[in-house]
């Protein structure tokens, strides 16, 4: 395929904000394991500064071959100038706590950093000073206890919090880290104070061998940088310029943001109006989250804007025919929800005109509520299967039946699909109409989950079998059903208003299960399942019809089987269909059927 310049800028623009999140993340990863690995070594203090030394022998083995100074420097290279990036378009500065000390501790480490890695790093690569443990316990501990001794702790806290909060806001929406979470926190606390600890008794140790050898102390000031003034001067002068660099280069981003605001304001202003009558003027080109925040106007982003979780969504009350159509990433996270057209993220939705907007999640979700909620109740990511399931033929079973009659058998169909998930494994998440979605693998792995996916396929055929069987002097015809099945990462969270919120999931696979449910009506089967749950599974699914689809919304094409009759596949062990029994009756299966 030939990309043109047009095209692959469009491709660029679209997916920018994904690689630079995960140029961030990767950088930051990097920088992270320097700074945990460091806090390791000054924990052998405790032993003996000796053991510091020996350890760090380690350290420069790692980070200073070719592959670790490339890592090294690479992610500081990167990581720094997205830091800049990430200020400058930053839509507003009033942020959460949280974020607001991450970032400023974050601008704070390359200047508490510098002299540092100018004596350690620089010096030994164009002076030839190798300073090592002794000589920077030294210079803090008793040469320059109150400037070089503060910096370095000031140093050692500042890193160690930035990255911490860096790490929990990558982790906290992911699968399982509840679990991990006491773990992490544990180590948070307690490497951090025993490196500290070990750099006291590793500094006590270095002065007292100093005032007890006078031959130690000649040694120690000959080989640290500070027995040099020629070079500390030299040091200076590189750190004062760079530290002027620094600063420079923060206002000229500070200047950027202000340029960007006043050529967006003589672009002109819109009004965004809320249902209490607040109306808040911001410039074309923001969204109506940026809207929300830039106003102090709690709206609730359990993503954070990423267009993953649909919880800022609004409703568009005025104004909605001047918008334009949503993006392929928000027609993803809508369209499983079943959002008519005035349904919009805020997050992704930039108004070019004014409208009035209508918060459809309560914000308490992420604000007054966020401390004590859940993982689940805040929104976590996870990889699950989905399934959807729907009754074939049912407007020849309404039409042809009093209401009663209808709303019996659909209960006895729920009943019958419900408990083949439930034995299977799975969860009964929503009752959409006449048909049903289920979530596996909410608390298990990726491929379990798809085996009692595909096992739920099999046993709703033989719950439904019974039922038809029982019911079948009540029925013309038995009853049909179509299933679709996918699996991937989504948001499971706490959705809706107030008493009416419930746990579901939201994400690609969910939309891409319904459609493939929709997919059994075309191929005449009773499952379309893609490739993938198969592949995850380890149940192979090469005797079904293989296609190639094109789903709406989605670029890649998507490889499904279609499955004739759920009862065809091949069958998985599930530790409850031992208690089978002898008469045929099945694990799970609904009361009318075991009683049969
Ligand atoms: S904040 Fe998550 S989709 Fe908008």
């Amino acid at each position: 395929m030939t990309l043109s310049w047009k095209t692959g800028r469009a491709e660029l623009v679209r997916r920018g904000p994904s690689i630079v999140r995960r140029l961030r993340l990767g950088s930051g990863l990097v920088l992270f394991s320097y700074v945990f690995l460091h806090f390791l070594n000054h924990s052998l203090g405790n032993i003996s500064f000796e053991a510091m030394e020996r350890g760090a022998l380690v350290q420069e083995w790692i980070w200073r071959g070719p592959i670790g100074t490339l890592a090294l420097y690479g992610a500081f290279a990167i990581h720094l100038p997205l830091a800049f990036w990430a200020l400058y378009i930053r839509r507003s500065l009033r942020m959460g706590w949280i974020e607001g000390v991450r970032l400023g501790l974050g601008f704070l480490i390359p200047l508490l950093v510098l002299q540092h890695a100018l004596a350690q790093r620089f010096a030994s690569a164009y002076f030839d000073i190798h300073p090592i443990y002794r000589n920077v316990l030294y210079l803090i501990w008793v040469a320059d206890p109150q400037i070089a001794g503060l910096k370095q702790i000031a140093l050692f806290t500042v890193a160690w919090l930035h990255g911490c909060i860096g790490l929990y806001r990558w982790l906290r929406v992911k699968r399982h880290f509840h679990l991990v979470a006491p773990f992490l926190l544990v180590v948070a606390f307690l490497l951090p104070t025993t490196a500290l600890l070990g750099v006291f008794q590793g500094a006590r140790q270095v002065e007292a061998t100093a005032r007890a050898d006078p031959a130690f102390l000649t040694a120690l000031r000959k080989t640290g940088v500070g027995g040099m003034p020629g070079v500390v001067a030299a040091l200076w002068t590189i750190a004062l310029w760079s530290w002027g660099g620094y600063a420079g280069a923060f206002a000229l981003v500070l200047m950027a943001r202000g340029i960007r605001v006043l050529v967006e304001r003589r672009g002109g202003t819109i009004r965004i109006v809320y249902p209490d009558g607040r109306a808040v003027r911001i410039p074309k080109g923001l969204s109506v989250l940026d809207a929300s925040r830039r106003a102090g106007i709690p709206h609730a982003s359990v993503c954070g804007g990423r267009a993953r979780c649909s919880t800022c969504r609004v409703r568009v009350l005025l104004g909605s025919e001047s918008l334009g159509p949503p993006s392929p990433a928000e027609t993803r996270v809508l369209a499983p929800l079943g959002a008519d057209r005035a349904v919009r993220l805020a997050c992704q939705l930039k108004p070019t005109a004014d409208i009035s907007v209508w918060p459809l999640v309560p914000p308490e979700i992420t604000v007054r509520d966020q401390a004590r909620l859940n993982a689940t109740e805040t929104g976590s990511e996870r990889f699950v299967a989905i399934l959807f399931v729907d009754i074939r033929a049912s407007t020849q079973l309404v039409e042809s039946r009093l209401p009663y009659d209808v709303v019996f058998i659909l209960n006895r169909f729920f009943e019958a699909v419900g408990s083949a998930i439930i034995a299977a494994g799975g969860t009964p998440n929503q009752f959409i109409g006449d048909g049903m979605m289920a979530i596996f693998g909410s608390e298990i792995d990726a491929q379990q989950a798809c085996r009692q996916a595909l096992e739920a396929a099999r046993l709703i055929d033989w719950h439904l079998g019974e039922m038809n069987r029982t019911l079948a002097s009540e029925l013309q015809q038995p009853i049909g059903f179509g299933i679709g099945i996918h699996a991937g990462d989504v948001i499971i969270g706490t959705m809706g208003y107030r008493e009416h919120a419930q746990t579901t999931a939201i994400g690609e696979a969910v939309h891409i299960a319904s459609r493939l449910q929709d997919l059994t009506k075309e191929y005449a089967c009773q499952l379309v399942v893609s490739e993938t749950v198969g592949e995850i599974a380890g149940i192979p699914l090469d005797d079904f019809s293989r296609h190639e689809i094109q789903i709406r919304g989605f670029s890649a094409p998507l490889t499904i089987r279609a499955v004739g009759s759920a009862a065809a596949l091949p069958g998985y062990e599930h530790p409850a269909a031992s208690g089978e029994t002898e008469q045929g009756s099945h694990p799970g299966a609904p009361i009318y059927a075991q009683s049969t």
